[in-house]
């Protein structure tokens, strides 16, 4: 879709949030950086919205310590994963995608800015009627949600699902999903103060865990896949209100110190697979644009949409947004217009 609104910056450098090193104060500022010169192959888009994830207060403070192995903070000093925009310039062999275009995304690192640089395989068409807020807020969590729920137990229509986390970025669509994809009979965990927008999404039941874990309360039949959004429940404990043949796909693995976090829970969970008819699945998500553009033509359907919460105050608004994110008490997705 062409953007009416097409602002091109004509000059060299853009503002955007530069992380110095890790830990919570500080360690973020909005600064004046050069703006990313294209490579072949790929777009410039100018941000207008991106989405606060839970993976971007991990990769800010370093925890778990595996984090600042994996995140490179000289190499890619500016974070942010999750962006929607209009397409600027375009470099040398780009095809498919014109300037004007508007597009939505998820890089690795470098979202938090005026301007990102990505490659035109990786750039999605907006879904047609939606804000840049809800088209950033679909990347990241809208591909976990899809990909947990097909890493799962092969599902049909009528199958127990369990979503744990349901009111948070990737539950409030794993909710939606689960029942839009897969016609399934959905349970949410979450708790009471957001039973109403789980509901709102879809969830069929409710299970508020500040009254009860959903472990104490056995589903008849029992679930044919559980997504666990949290981590915290035993495994043992999942296992007995999943079905024989069912999945459990943990997504997160709870908080806990020490080096081999979370390794020691993924290697734990591939040891008791071997040995059970249940699957244990520790999930990680792929970035993948066909699943993006999947996400977005359900989204144009009118079948799933972003539960959303706006920040104001634009990039100077991030570095709080972010250290938010520790306190997990996010419902649906943060964005902030940039
Ligand atoms: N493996 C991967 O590839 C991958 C990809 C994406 C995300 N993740 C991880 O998946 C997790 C979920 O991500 P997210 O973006 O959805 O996080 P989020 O938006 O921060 O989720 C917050 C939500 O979790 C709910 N919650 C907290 N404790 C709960 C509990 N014990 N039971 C049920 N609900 C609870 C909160 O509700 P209340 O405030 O009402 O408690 C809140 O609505 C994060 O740990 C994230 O790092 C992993």
């Amino acid at each position: 879709m062409a953007s009416e609104t097409l602002t091109p910056n004509p000059g060299t450098m853009m503002r955007a949030v530069v992380q110095a090193g890790f830990g919570d104060d500080g360690t973020y500022e909005v600064q004046s950086v050069p703006k990313p010169g294209l490579k072949d192959g790929e777009v410039l888009v100018q941000v207008k919205a991106v989405s606060i994830n839970k993976g971007d207060w991990h990769s800010r403070v370093g925890e778990p310590g595996m984090v600042k192995m994996a995140v490179d903070v000289k190499a890619k000093p500016i974070p942010g994963h999750d962006y929607a925009g209009v397409v600027v310039e375009v470099g040398p062999g780009v095809e498919g995608v014109e300037a004007g275009d508007e597009v939505f995304g998820m890089c690795d690192r470098g979202a938090f800015a005026e301007f990102v640089a990505a490659r035109e395989t990786d750039v999605v068409s907006m879904p047609a009627g939606v804000t840049f807020e809800d088209a950033a807020a679909l990347a990241s969590a809208g591909m976990t949600a899809i990909q947990a729920l097909r890493a799962g137990a092969k599902l049909e229509a009528g199958d127990k699902v369990c979503i744990v986390g349901a009111s948070g970025g990737v539950g409030s669509f794993a909710v939606q999903l689960a029942k839009t994809v897969f016609d399934a009979d959905v349970t949410a965990v979450c708790s009471g103060r957001n039973a109403a927008v789980v509901r709102s999404l879809g969830a069929d039941d409710v299970i508020d865990y500040t009254e009860a874990a959903f472990t104490d309360v056995t589903p008849e039949p029992k679930y044919k896949t559980i997504v666990d959004l949290v981590g915290t429940t035993p495994v043992a404990d999942c296992r007995a209100v999943l079905a024989d043949d069912g999945s459990l796909v943990r997504v997160a693995f709870g908080e806990e110190e020490g080096f081999m976090f979370p390794l020691n829970k993924v290697l734990g969970m591939m040891a008791r697979s071997m040995f059970t008819s249940q699957k244990l699945v520790p999930f990680f998500q792929e970035p993948n644009a066909e699943d993006l553009r999947f996400l977005a033509g359900l989204t144009e359907e009118g079948k799933i949409r972003a539960h959303t919460t706006s920040i104001e105050g634009g990039l100077g608004a991030i570095p709080e947004a972010v250290a938010d994110m520790g306190a997990g008490r996010a419902v649906g997705k943060r964005v902030v217009r940039v």
